[in-house]
């Protein structure tokens, strides 16, 4: 990783872009997106669905690419066109999302090349949805957008504004300039962590009472695994420590299995000294039943007396003991509060940053049904020595990008020291 941030131009230089057309009106502004792109010094390739066809030429596409158009699977000379456009693609951009499109890629459809594309490739993948109002707030549009972001892949807008059937609404697609410039970002991100070393904690701990009953909590492990996600899809090599979880880690990465906080500090006690980053996104439990019997209580005996104790502050011990660290590294700690306001946030993640010596505190809102446990957004705000940065109501993932953000400047900051 180097001092300094690259332009963003230069980050495209020579890099391969997939931009896959799909059959909306809005294709006519594509145009000015592959120019842009090819201005850059990028390779790009652009991708047409048949339907694109009947909105702008290919010949138009392929001057300005200097590449030929790919819109079929068989016939087109490529032995298997797909896995070939999608090897090596350090980016693929999808404008004008139709909401047919959208579908295909939330269910992983494969029966033209566009679709087939999507299934192969494995790098960073930007949406621009075009559509009418209707098609756009539909709830089976929305459910697949929300599997799309679920799985990592950035939304471009839409936007509210002039439709192409002369109505106004959401629906809109993103201005090129806009999509270009998330492109670059993108690929400006997809390198950012490359060489770090980072572990992640994720899931909730449970503290046994009995051979079959526990203390736990609701954590369901997005957090932690849409950071881990993130982190790798930025060029860091990842672990995850997990206790009891819902969700699916995400896949590709070491997983280590835990289940009570006893074990997760020794499991992350015995990384952090080799990682760069330590993300501590896990709901460890604050207090565990002082002994596990190893017999189960019986319900005739009546309700068992449970004293519990204290467990170990993992976040604070880290703080708090530079050996257990790397040199340099970033520890970063959540602060899990019944609390919207993002005042009251930001000045309880700073508190809690000071407190328990951590680099950066995330305080989120686990109060409320669209914010932390089990849910796919999450309300926060980020503590870093450089402010306060409150991130709002986003998608986990969006809010893990923002995390990664801090944690690539701060360590981009040490570096150059
Ligand atoms: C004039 C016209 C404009 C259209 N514009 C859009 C659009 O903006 N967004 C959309 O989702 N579908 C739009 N459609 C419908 C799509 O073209 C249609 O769903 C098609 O099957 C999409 O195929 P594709 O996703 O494979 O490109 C339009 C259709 C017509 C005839």
């Amino acid at each position: 990783m180097g001092a300094g941030a690259p332009s963003p131009d230069a980050v495209a230089q020579g890099k391969k872009i997939l931009v896959c057309v799909t059959g909306g009106i809005a294709a006519f502004k594509v145009v000015a997106v592959v120019r842009s792109l090819a201005e850059t010094g990028a390779d790009v390739r652009v991708v047409m669905t048949p339907s694109a066809h009947h909105f702008v030429g290919a010949q138009t596409f392929a001057a300005l690419s200097g590449n030929p158009v790919a819109t079929e699977m068989f016939g087109s000379g490529a032995a298997v066109p797909h896995v070939e456009l999608a090897r090596g693609a350090d980016l693929v951009i999808v404008a004008p999302a139709t909401a047919n499109a959208v579908a295909k890629m939330a269910l992983g459809f494969a029966d033209d090349l566009f679709s087939a594309v999507l299934l192969t490739v494995r790098s960073p993948v930007l949406v621009a949805p075009a559509m009418h109002t209707e098609m756009w707030e539909h709830p089976a549009t929305q459910r697949n957008v929300a599997a799309l972001e679920e799985r990592g892949i950035t939304l471009i807008g839409p936007s509210e504004g002039a439709l192409s059937s002369g109505d106004s609404g959401a629906g809109r697609m993103s201005e090129p300039e806009e999509i270009v410039r998330a492109g670059l970002r993108a690929l400006g991100r997809a390198e950012d962590l490359a060489g770090v070393r980072a572990l992640v904690t994720a899931g909730g701990t449970q503290e046994p009472i009995d051979p079959v009953r526990f203390v736990g909590n609701r954590s369901s492990g997005r957090m932690g695994f849409a950071i881990a996600q993130e982190a790798a899809a930025r060029g860091a090599r990842v672990t995850v420590v997990a206790g009891a979880t819902s969700a699916e880690p995400p896949p590709g990465i070491e997983v280590v299995r835990v289940a009570t906080a006893d074990e997760m500090r020794a499991a992350v006690l015995e990384r952090a000294p080799e990682c760069d980053v330590t993300v501590k996104a896990a709901a460890v439990a604050d207090f565990k039943p002082r002994e596990a019997v190893d017999r189960k209580l019986k319900k005739a005996s009546g309700p068992p007396e449970i004293t519990l104790v204290p467990t170990p502050d993992i976040l604070a011990e880290l703080g708090s003991s530079p050996g257990l660290r790397k040199a340099r590294g970033i520890l970063v700690g959540f602060a899990a509060e019944t609390e919207p306001d993002p005042g009251v946030l930001g000045r309880l993640a700073e508190g809690k940053r000071r407190s328990k010596g951590a680099d950066v505190i995330v305080a989120n809102d686990v109060g409320s049904s669209d914010s932390g446990f089990g849910a796919a957004t999450n309300r926060a705000v980020i503590a870093s020595p450089d402010g306060l940065t409150d991130v709002g109501l986003v998608t986990k993932i969006a809010l893990a990008s923002a995390l990664m953000d801090v944690v690539a400047g701060l360590l981009r900051t040490r570096r150059s020291l």
